[in-house]
């Protein structure tokens, strides 16, 4: 009897603690009907820990947007035409006029030597290559490696790339003792680093954020460089990486428009397309570029001046990448001078406080996209990245796509967690959990890249252009 009594009670509160965590839940999600909201108590405790900071969306205050259709001397935009040969170039220089800086462009002496190559990487699953990019074209210069695997199953002999910057060395994004450890200046912190410089013990540190055997099995090579070794995210004034190779200061002063850091790092990856269209394994039509973060930004921006990149893809990149900078939601453009002086050109520290001056705002970003495609991420927790305002700047970049005959970002709210919106050119989704780049997030953006690229599992192309 005693022990019915306690089976009863037990279920009771298993039943009790079932009914709390979908209550719970529910909470962060939102009301199914109006798609996605923060959880209220996620909102209460950072606001709480970061007083300076908002994350309510009620004290978001009023903002006009700039409009992408209409040129700064107020004429409209009327056909692809006029964006293409007007507007475009308008906004691409008023991004980097305000924003991230000039880059120069290829240069001359640019050399590329393949010192890895092996056929039968990963048990037989990959090819392996790795190949160093020297920027000025000597071999004490600065230069970049970058770590490449294409899948053997493929049937067709030159495959789709997914192209990525990386945090700490290519040696950690798998364990595969083949990879070279990098040697290049590397941010403490990581696993395995000492000294700032990386140890064997870093090997395979960070492969949950690249899951190179699913990335294979689904036909797409995977592509991977080491950030810092195109500049090393410090500010030393400019003087290492590709800045201190490049940079032709007037007496001394870089100019306010000069490049930033984000500048460099995009500049990196167009240096790695320059190598893409020289190997005959890659299909260097079909690349997609994608970066989480910082390296999102860096995405966004690569893909915005870069057309050979047919895909872009910003993982929980926030202020400065895909979230509107009006919305002051989460991190500003003041904060984000503030912490990171080096990432953008010195112009953009006059918007500190004044983010209604810029004549732009980051959905113009994604708008130089088009009518490419491009997929834009969150994650439920991320409220330093404004989820919110990275949707919206999606979903206001579409009217340019719409212009361009082309779907954009199909739906007017956001949607629910893990229910991806893939209808159009523009991609979302926004995950639960927190600032990551995670397998769920990879698995979207190869449904999407499936549709764009028309790739199935074997590699085949299974969409007519
Ligand atoms: C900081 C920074 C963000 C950036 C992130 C990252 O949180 O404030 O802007 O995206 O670092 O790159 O991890």
């Amino acid at each position: 009897m005693r022990k019915a009594k306690s089976l009863i009670i037990f279920c009771c509160l298993l039943v009790l603690g079932i009914v709390r965590l979908q209550y719970g839940q529910q909470a962060s999600r939102g009301d199914p009907d109006k798609g996605w909201a923060a959880s209220p108590a996620l909102v209460r405790a950072l606001s709480k820990r970061r007083p300076d900071i908002n994350y309510d969306e009620e004290k978001v205050s009023k903002y006009t947007l700039p409009d992408p259709l209409v040129m700064l001397d107020g004429t409209k935009v009327k056909d692809a035409e006029a964006w293409r040969a007007k507007r475009r170039p308008e906004v691409l220089e008023l991004f980097r006029t305000h924003i991230y800086g000039n880059a120069p462009g290829r240069p001359e002496r640019l050399r590329f030597k393949v010192f890895d190559l092996d056929r039968n990487a990963l048990g037989g699953q990959a090819t392996r290559k790795q190949v160093t990019v020297l920027f000025t074209g000597e071999e004490e210069g600065v230069s970049m490696e970058i770590l490449i695997y294409l899948p053997n199953a493929s049937r067709k002999r030159a495959v789709p790339v997914f192209v990525a910057l990386n945090f700490y060395g290519n040696h950690a994004i798998h364990p595969d003792p083949g990879i070279r450890l990098s040697k290049s200046w590397m941010r403490g912190g990581g696993k395995g680093v000492i000294n700032n410089r990386a140890t064997e013990g870093s090997r395979g540190a960070r492969r949950s954020s690249f899951p190179v055997e699913e990335i294979l099995a689904r036909g797409y090579g995977l592509a991977t460089i080491y950030y810092g070794d195109i500049d090393p995210d410090f500010h030393d004034g400019f003087k290492n990486g590709v800045h201190g190779a490049f940079d032709q200061p007037l007496e001394g002063e870089r100019a306010p428009d000069a490049w930033g850091s984000i500048g460099g790092w995009a500049w990196g990856l167009s240096r790695a397309m320059d190598y893409f269209e020289t190997d005959d394994d890659i299909d260097h039509k079909h690349i997609a570029v994608m970066g989480h973060s910082r390296l999102g930004k860096t995405a966004l921006w690569a893909g915005a001046q870069d057309e050979r990149l047919a895909l872009v893809i910003s993982n929980n990149s926030g202020c400065g990448g895909a979230a509107l900078s009006r919305r002051r939601f989460g991190e500003t453009v003041k904060r984000i001078n503030t912490s990171f002086p080096h990432w953008f050109c010195d112009n953009f520290k006059k918007y500190n406080d004044h983010e209604d001056d810029l004549l732009v705002d980051q959905h113009m970003l994604i708008a130089l996209i088009a009518p490419r495609p491009v997929y834009v991420a969150s994650a439920d927790r991320d409220l330093w990245a404004d989820p919110r305002g990275e949707f919206l700047s999606a979903k206001h970049a579409s009217p340019v796509y719409h212009l361009l005959g082309t779907k954009g970002l199909e739906s007017e709210r956001m949607p629910a967690l893990d229910s991806p919106i893939q209808k159009g050119k523009i991609g979302y989704h926004i995950r639960s959990g927190g600032h990551a780049l995670a397998e769920y997030d990879w698995q979207r953006y190869m449904d999407f890249a499936d549709k764009h690229f028309g790739t199935d599992k074997s590699g085949t192309d299974t969409k007519a252009e």
